[in-house]
Parts: structure tokens; C-alpha cells; sequence
């Protein structure tokens, strides 16, 4: 087999149109709809949908669905995709239900590219970015605002200090947001999705201020302008607390505002965010949480450049053993995808993860379900990062309905092989090596716990390798890793 290479593996698109992205999609019922179907290949494309519900809309020309879902129930439809060169057509059900983000969330997050430094007309910026630089077109549809949107209460620059309420209680957007619903309108106009972040505690990890008192008021002012995912962040509401790894300390903020969001007229992703303190992907779910941290910052603020291997490996890697806790409608998340430009000792650089390494946070977060957070500037996509990102069959893995996160199934020193169980019944594979040398890794059959002659098909170089039985190995280099699809045996169809 193959060592791992350097530079790009991922083949560049085809000009025909591919679906890409999730096959399911959830929403509840009354609650407005916003979806804009992910197809690569040559524009001018034309999209329709066959078994459309009533209630919802598609515009051939974008491929942004809307409308509302009077009722519960499974919707199965027929995408289609069509350019002067062909068409693709996809499966796709929509659940009108109890449940949303049916799939891990993709999107993008101001808070590494720019930490509190957030303007409207950046976030303008990105939104318009993630369409130009084709991200749209794999499945990223989130535009995340993180810490800085509002007013910081003990800042004397006039840009974002002064009053954080208005006379009514009401949050008050700093000079950096002239204006939060028309920004929303702005992010939905493009079929995307808009994200804000605050705090249960008096203030944000920024200074800014927290819903702490306010959380009814905050969550309707959220919805009345439009938002549709909300990170929570604990931040300075561990001080109030006496022990901040409590369980029993530590839910009742994040239920109080999930009851809240619970209660609004549209879908909020529910983001909580508070380190994995007591265990929080046993009990996130039971708070509303869509997602969940389960670590601290995987690049936080001055981290010398050479600790971001070390905390992508430690909280990657360390997801071991928590997967049976993630599913549909509630994730497990280490945090974003520091690759790309980033922001770094105060200005944009290049991630400092090599390639290799970069393949393995890409590999695990894909395979572990993890929410697919990109934290560079999508306005400066290099090549490799966007190979990185764009690569379908990799999303497929991720964005997969069955919702299994993959497990570790064997470990031989630095050499880890982790599976993850699909719902069409092949199996996901990730060969890693967390040594400094090119090695070889060996995936056993008995350790898969599956039998007979397996079709090995090469995710990243989305080609077919062959025919194996037993065990099937590869040369993966330093820091780096491999990702395979073993097909489903035809026997077992
Ligand atoms: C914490 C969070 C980060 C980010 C910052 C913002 O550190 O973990 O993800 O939101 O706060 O200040």
C-alpha cells in the first residue's frame, strides 16, 4: 500500500453535478424550514425535487429549499441536479419531527479567525465566502458568531462598550453590528444558516455580556431575530458555581435556557459548551443540547503553535470510549478545525499542523461525527485546505444517517485503528499513526469483527484499492492517517 503523501488527495470536482452532503434532515413541524441542497459540479445548475410536501418551496436556480411542515412525518424525496453536462439525482428525507441536527452540523465559526475582533461586514464577508469558495456545495450551511457580537460592560472603547440593555432588558448588539435581524435576513438570503453565542453567567469568556437573569428575554430576542443555533458557553457563570465539575451544578443553566429555546416558533441548534465538565455527553441530550463540547480549546488563544498537535491528538484521540453517547440530534464535539489561516499571536498565519497532521484531524473528526467546524478564513482557501474540506466521500462518512461515532478497535503503541459502522452496512476505517516514523498499520478482520472477501475502497483518493480477507494494512506516515471504506460483503445482502 501506499504511504501517505504530502499534498493533495482529494480529486479535483467533476464539472457534472454531484449531490453531496446528508441524505436526512430533521425540523419540527410549524417551524420554518431552510435548506440549501449541497451539489458540486459546473454552474449554471438547475435543481428540483420530486415529492415535494406541501408547504415547501425549491428555487431551481440557488437549490435553497423553504417553507413549513404543518405536520409530523418522513418526507421522502428525489434531489436532482442538473448542468449542461448531466444530472444527479439523490435521496433525501426530511423528518418533520422532535429531533433536529439528524446529522453533525457543519458550518464555519468566527472565534478562530478573528477572537473578539467580529465585525457585521466580516461576517457578511464569510457568509458570502462559504458560496464563492464552493463550500456550500459539500454541505456547510452554519455562519457561527461566536464571543463579541454585544456590548462589553467595563470596555471604554465606544465601539462595543456601554450600556449591554436597553430600557426594556433587551440585548443590546455593539457598534460592530449595526443591526443583528438584518444580518440574520442577510446570512438566510444566501440559504445559509446564522449562529450566536452568549453566556448563563453574568458575562461571556470575552467580558461581554451573559443571559444570566435574562435567559427567557435573550432566547425570544434570538428567535425574533432569526437566529438558528445558539452556543452556550459557561464562562464566568463558574464562578457561581462551587464545584464546577457537578452535574447537579452544572445542568441547571443549560436546561433552563434549553426549555427556553424549546418554547420559541423556529429550530435552534442548542450548542452547549462547558469543557466536558461532568461528563456532559451523558446528560446533554436531557438539556435540549444538539452538540456538546467534550474539551476545552483545542488551540486557546496564546497556545504556543507546537502544543495544537499535541491537543488535536489529546482530544481527538481521547474521544475514546464516549462514542455510545452520540447519535442523531446530539453530537459530541472537540472542538473546530484549526486549519487554513488562523489567527495566531494576534494576526492571520497558516495552521501549523503539517499535512499529515491536518489528514489525521480531518480523518478522526469525519469518523467520530464530530461537528465539522471550520475555523479559518474562508475568504484565503488555499488548495490543500480546501481539498481538505471538500472531500465528499470523507463527508459522506460524517454526515452518514446512521449517526454510529466511530471506536477505537485496536491500538499497538502509536498505531490506532478506529471503525465506524454505516448505515448501508459497510464499514468506515481510520489507520492512524501518532509516531514520528512512516509505519505500517494493520486493520484485522477479527478485530472489525467482520468475515470474508471486503472491497477496500480509498476515501481521501476515492478510489477502489481491491479485494481483501483477513486483514488489510497500509503505510501511514508520521502523524498521519488513512481512511477507508470496506464495502459491504455481497453475501450480506
Ligand atoms: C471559550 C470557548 C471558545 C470561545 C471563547 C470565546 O474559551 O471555549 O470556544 O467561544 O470562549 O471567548
Amino acid at each position: 500500500m501506499h504511504a501517505q503523501q504530502s499534498g493533495i488527495l482529494t480529486p479535483p470536482p467533476s464539472p457534472k453535478p454531484q449531490m453531496n452532503g446528508p441524505t436526512i434532515y430533521g425540523v419540527h413541524p410549524g417551524h420554518p424550514l431552510l435548506y440549501r441542497i449541497p451539489a458540486s459540479g459546473d454552474r449554471p445548475m438547475t435543481f428540483s425535487a420530486k415529492g415535494l410536501p406541501a408547504g415547501l418551496m425549491l428555487d431551481p436556480a440557488t437549490g435553497i429549499l423553504r417553507g413549513v411542515l404543518a405536520r409530523p412525518g418522513k418526507y421522502d424525496i428525489t434531489l436532482q441536479a442538473r448542468n449542461a453536462l448531466g444530472t444527479a439525482k439523490r435521496r433525501f428525507r426530511i423528518v418533520a419531527g422532535d429531533k433536529i441536527a439528524l446529522t453533525p452540523p457543519m458550518g464555519w465559526s468566527t472565534w478562530y479567525m478573528v477572537h473578539l475582533d467580529i465585525t457585521d461586514a466580516m461576517v457578511r464577508q464569510q457568509a458570502n465566502a462559504m458560496i464563492s469558495s464552493g463550500l456550500v456545495n459539500y454541505g456547510y450551511s452554519f455562519i457561527d458568531i461566536d464571543d463579541g457580537w454585544n456590548i462589553k460592560p467595563s470596555s471604554s472603547d465606544p465601539m462595543i462598550g456601554g450600556a449591554p440593555r436597553d430600557v426594556e432588558g433587551n440585548l443590546r448588539s455593539n457598534l460592530n453590528f449595526p443591526d443583528m435581524e438584518a444580518l440574520a435576513d442577510y446570512v438566510h438570503g444566501q440559504g445559509l444558516k446564522i449562529g450566536i453565542y452568549i453566556s448563563p453567567g453574568p458575562l461571556t469568556c470575552g467580558g461581554f455580556e451573559g443571559s444570566y437573569r435574562h435567559e427567557a428575554q435573550d432566547a425570544s430576542l434570538f428567535a425574533k431575530w432569526g437566529y438558528d443555533l445558539l452556543k452556550y458557553d459557561l464562562c464566568s457563570y463558574r464562578k457561581m458555581m462551587k464545584n464546577p465539575n457537578d452535574v447537579e451544578e452544572l445542568k441547571p443553566p443549560y436546561q433552563l435556557m434549553g426549555s427556553e429555546l424549546a418554547k420559541q416558533n423556529r429550530d435552534f441548534v442548542y450548542n452547549l459548551c462547558e469543557y466536558g465538565n461532568g461528563d456532559v455527553w451523558k446528560w446533554g441530550r436531557d438539556v435540549g443540547g444538539n452538540f456538546w463540547r467534550t474539551t476545552g480549546d483545542v488551540g486557546y488563544l496564546d497556545t504556543p503553535q507546537s502544543t495544537l498537535w499535541k491537543n488535536v491528538a489529546a482530544f481527538g484521540f481521547g474521544q475514546a470510549g464516549i462514542e455510545k453517547w452520540a447519535g442523531p440530534g446530539g453530537w459530541n464535539d472537540p472542538d473546530n478545525l484549526l486549519i487554513g489561516q488562523i489567527k495566531w499571536g494576534g494576526r492571520l498565519m497558516p495552521t501549523p499542523l503539517t499535512h499529515n497532521e491536518q489528514y489525521t484531524y480531518m480523518t478522526l473528526w469525519s469518523l467520530m461525527d464530530a461537528p465539522l467546524v471550520f475555523g479559518g478564513d474562508m475568504t484565503q482557501l488555499d488548495p490543500f485546505t480546501l481539498s481538505l474540506l471538500t472531500n465528499s466521500e470523507v463527508i459522506d462518512v460524517n454526515q452518514d444517517a446512521l449517526g454510529k461515532q466511530a471506536a477505537p478497535v485496536s491500538k499497538h503503541g502509536t498505531l490506532e485503528v478506529w471503525s465506524k459502522p454505516m448505515e448501508d452496512g459497510s464499514i468506515a476505517v481510520g489507520l492512524f499513526n501518532r509516531g514520528d516514523r512512516a509505519s505500517e498499520v494493520t486493520a484485522l478482520w477479527s478485530d472489525l469483527g467482520i468475515r470474508g472477501k471486503r472491497t477496500v475502497r480509498d476515501l481521501w483518493r476515492q478510489e477502489d484499492v481491491g479485494k481483501f480477507d483477513h486483514e488489510f494494512h497500509a503505510t501511514v506516515g508520521p502523524h498521519g492517517a488513512e481512511m477507508f471504506l470496506f464495502e459491504k460483503h455481497p453475501h450480506q445482502w
